[in-house]
């Protein structure tokens, strides 16, 4: 089974008027799962990194795997409170309010590459406040993956310094 057909859409979640995209079906079927991943690692074999890191939470479900098939360190980005260690944090706006995530502080060695997963490519700034962080720490990133791009958002013009892969665009 391919996993873009394992993705279905939700209507009015989290709140009225948002149509949402459900990948957890690709996580419940095997083939799709595998399919999904061995996508990601055609498109990402390329680049030139040392570590993945996902962004909390939908990040997870594809960024360690991936790094296991690569032989690549994984690093948590997470929402605040969740990290033990000592933290640098990073705040971003949503439609009402803001977010915010955390990393800690020795995740990774300074003049680290890193490749940045996450599910979806919205308006680009939870991955933005990922690369604030990842750059405040002296990491160079080295591309973002994604494995929905929701194009109209326009999300990645402001990501323009960096490769900005995403596996399906909507
Ligand atoms: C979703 C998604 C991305 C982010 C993309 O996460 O998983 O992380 O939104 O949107 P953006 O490009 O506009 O920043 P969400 O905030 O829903 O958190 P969750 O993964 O913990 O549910």
């Amino acid at each position: 089974m391919n996993y873009q057909d394992c993705i279905r859409e939700i209507p009015d979640f989290p709140k009225k008027g948002i149509l949402f995209k459900d990948i957890t079906p690709i996580f419940k079927n095997p083939e799709a799962f595998h399919n999904l991943i061995e996508d990601l690692y055609n498109k990402v074999k390329e680049l030139d990194f040392d570590y993945i890191a996902g962004i909390e939470a939908r990040g997870f479900l594809v960024g360690v795997p991936l790094a296991l098939k690569m032989n690549k360190g994984f690093i948590p980005i997470r929402k605040k409170g969740k990290l033990p260690g000592e933290v640098i944090r990073a705040e971003y706006e949503l439609e009402y309010g803001s977010n915010t995530l955390e990393m800690h502080k020795d995740a990774f060695e300074p003049g680290s590459k890193i490749l940045i997963i996450d599910d979806l490519l919205a308006t680009g700034g939870t991955v933005s406040a990922s690369i604030e962080m990842i750059e405040n720490l002296n990491g160079q990133v080295a591309g973002l993956a994604f494995i929905l791009e929701l194009t109209f958002l326009n999300g990645r013009e402001r990501l323009s310094k960096f490769p900005v892969i995403s596996l399906i665009k909507d």
